[in-house]
C-alpha cells in the first residue's frame, strides 16, 4: 500500500499517463489559436494579482513594529549648532530640512526668506549630519547664520522628532515670538501675508490646511496604521504638513507638555505616525487647541488664492516635481495683489473668521 506522501512524488514522476494535457498547454500558449487581446488579457490579470499579493505582503511588513521600540525620548534634547540672534521676532519660522539639500536651502534664501522685516526670522532645523558633510554645514552656518542642528537622528521616522525639537527650540531661544511657522524645505511662502496673519490671529489657535481628510489607513499600504498605535477610526481635525502656524506664545509649551504625557514619550510607533497627525491633531486636541482652516496653502505647485477686499491673496505652496524655490516663489508673487475675477480657476472665495 502507499503511503499518502507517496502519492503526489508519483503522479509528476509519470506526466505520460496525461499526454493529451502536457502536449497542448505550451503548444496553446504560442500558438495562434489563442487571440493576442485574450492573452494580453491574461499577462494583465496575472500582473494585476501579483501586485495584490505584492501590496499585501507590504502591508505586513510596515512601518510599524508588532513588538514597540519604547526608548524614551529625550525632551532635553541638545542642538548642536544655533544661531546668535539678537532680534526678538513676532514671527518665528523654522524650515525643516536635512545636511544634503544645500541647494535648496540656497535658493529658498534667495527667493522667498529674502524678506526684511524685524518682525520675521527665518531659520533652517536638520538633524545630525554625517562627518563628511560636518565642514560644509559649519561653513554655511558661518556665512549665513541661520542653521540649527537638533540632536536627532536623519531618516524618516526623524520628522516627528525634528518637529518637536522646534517646539523646544522655540521654547528655549524665542519665548516671546507670538507665532511658530513650520515650514518643509520644499514649501514656498509668502511672508509678508503670515506676518499678517499671526498679528490678526488670536491665539491659542493653529492655522492652516485644516481641512484634510481625516480617516485612519488600515490596511492598504505599509504606512497602514495598526489599531494597537491608534485605536480611533479618524483622526482629531488636524492641519496638512507642509506649512502650519503655531499662533499664541504659549502653544509650544502645551503641545510638548501634552507629549510628555501621551506615548509620544515612550512609544517609537507612535512618533512614525504622521508628525502633522501627531502635534496639530492628536496632542493638539488633547491640549484643547483649536485649529482653524484658512485658504490659500496649496498641495501643490499650482498655487490657491481668496480674495480679499478684492485682490488675490495666497500664503504657500508645496513644490512635488518642479523643486526650484526661486521661479515658484516668482510664481507665486505674480498672482498677489492681482484683482479678482469671477473666471479665475483654484480661487477660494470664503474667509473664514
Ligand atoms: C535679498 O534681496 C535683496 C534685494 O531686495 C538683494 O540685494 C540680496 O542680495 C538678496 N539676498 C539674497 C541672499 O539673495
Ligand atoms: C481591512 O480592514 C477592514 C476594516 O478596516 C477589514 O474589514 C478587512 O478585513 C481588512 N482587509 C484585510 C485584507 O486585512
Amino acid at each position: 500500500m502507499l503511503r499518502k506522501t507517496d502519492a503526489p512524488t508519483k503522479y509528476y514522476r509519470t506526466p505520460r499517463r496525461f499526454p493529451g494535457l502536457t502536449a497542448t498547454v505550451p503548444h496553446m500558449l504560442v500558438s495562434r489559436r489563442i487571440p493576442i487581446l485574450a492573452y494580453l488579457f491574461l499577462a494583465s490579470l496575472l500582473a494585476l494579482l501579483a501586485f495584490k499579493f505584492h501590496l499585501s505582503t507590504r502591508s505586513d511588513g510596515g512601518v510599524f513594529e508588532d513588538e514597540d521600540d519604547p526608548t524614551p525620548f529625550d525632551f532635553a534634547l541638545n542642538f548642536l549648532l544655533k544661531p546668535e540672534s539678537e532680534t526678538s521676532p513676532n514671527v518665528l519660522v523654522l524650515v525643516t530640512t536635512t545636511p544634503s539639500e544645500v541647494r535648496m536651502r540656497d535658493q529658498v534664501r534667495r527667493s522667498w526668506a529674502n524678506y526684511t522685516s524685524q518682525a520675521v526670522r527665518v531659520e533652517f532645523l536638520m538633524g545630525i549630519p554625517t562627518k563628511e558633510q560636518l565642514p560644509a554645514i559649519q561653513k554655511e552656518s558661518e556665512v549665513y547664520k541661520d542653521m540649527i542642528i537638533a540632536d536627532v537622528i536623519e531618516g524618516y521616522y526623524s520628522l516627528a522628532a525634528k518637529t518637536m525639537a522646534m517646539l523646544l527650540y522655540k521654547t528655549r531661544y524665542y519665548p516671546d515670538a507670538k507665532c511658530l511657522v513650520k515650514a518643509d524645505v520644499d514649501n514656498v511662502l509668502i511672508l509678508r501675508n503670515y506676518e499678517r496673519l499671526c498679528e490678526e490671529a488670536v491665539g491659542p489657535v493653529i492655522l492652516g490646511k485644516c481641512d484634510v481628510p481625516r480617516s485612519v489607513l488600515r490596511n492598504t499600504t505599509k504606512w497602514a496604521v495598526p489599531e494597537f498605535v491608534y485605536s480611533e477610526p479618524v483622526y482629531p481635525t488636524y492641519c496638512s504638513t507642509g506649512t502650519y502656524v503655531l499662533a499664541g506664545k504659549t502653544v509650544p509649551q502645551r503641545l510638548i507638555k501634552e507629549a510628555m504625557r501621551s506615548p509620544f514619550s515612550n512609544s517609537l510607533n507612535f512618533r512614525k505616525l504622521s508628525e502633522d497627525v501627531i502635534f496639530t491633531g492628536i496632542l493638539a486636541e488633547k491640549a484643547g487647541i483649536r485649529r482653524r482652516h484658512i485658504n490659500g496653502l496649496s498641495f501643490f505647485e499650482m498655487p490657491e488664492f481668496f480674495c480679499r477686499n478684492g485682490f488675490k491673496t495666497t500664503y504657500s505652496t508645496h513644490l512635488l516635481n518642479d523643486k526650484n524655490p526661486v521661479k515658484n516663489f516668482y510664481k507665486l508673487m505674480k498672482i498677489e495683489g492681482v484683482m479678482c475675477k469671477w473666471w479665475d480657476p483654484y480661487g477660494v472665495r470664503r474667509w473664514y473668521n
